[in-house]
């Protein structure tokens, strides 16, 4: 049993406004598993999710390492980027599970390229550029529990 929210934005300010909303309704523990191509909006989505959790350092993609770790007043995030990754192996041999465990709200890009290493409780977002519009990014997201978005 899932819910699905196909949701369309028109912009950078939007998505984010639409990340502020679903992590106003996200609890710890949570996994936000992410697919999309280059440039489709998941770290700015991040970013928004990052914003609202009042998390002051900057969300970029992970580039030296694939994985960032922020710590807001009420609530960690881990913010994942596995396009340079192989398999979801390389994310259970360095220990995500721990991660899983834990009281942070872990986010992946590029889930898809580690699908064995995403849990089923998993909240799924794909995101897609729209051809007619430049700005509009279509955004996916299949949920276990009710959101309101
Ligand atoms: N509606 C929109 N939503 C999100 N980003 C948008 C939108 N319109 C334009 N943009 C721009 O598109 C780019 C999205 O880049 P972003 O880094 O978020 O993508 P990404 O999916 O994380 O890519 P990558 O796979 O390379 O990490 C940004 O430059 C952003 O300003
Ligand atoms: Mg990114």
């Amino acid at each position: 049993m899932s819910y699905k929210y196909h949701k369309q934005t028109h912009s950078h300010e939007e998505t984010v406004e639409l990340a502020k909303k679903l992590a106003a309704q996200l609890i710890p523990g949570d996994v936000l598993a992410m697919s999309g191509n280059l440039a489709s909006g998941k770290t700015t989505f991040t970013q928004g999710l990052t914003a609202h959790f009042e998390i002051t350092e900057y969300a970029l993609s992970p580039t030296f390492t694939y994985i960032n770790e922020y710590h807001g007043k009420q609530q960690d995030i881990v913010h994942i980027d596995a396009y340079r990754l192989s398999a979801g192996q390389e994310l259970i041999d360095m220990g995500i599970w721990e991660y899983y465990e834990s009281e942070a709200i872990v986010v992946i890009e590029w889930a898809d390229i580690v699908a064995e290493a995403i849990p089923e409780d998993a909240i799924g977002m794909s995101f897609r550029a729209l051809e007619d519009d430049e700005n509009g990014r279509e955004i996916l997201i299949q949920s276990p529990r009710k959101l309101d978005l």
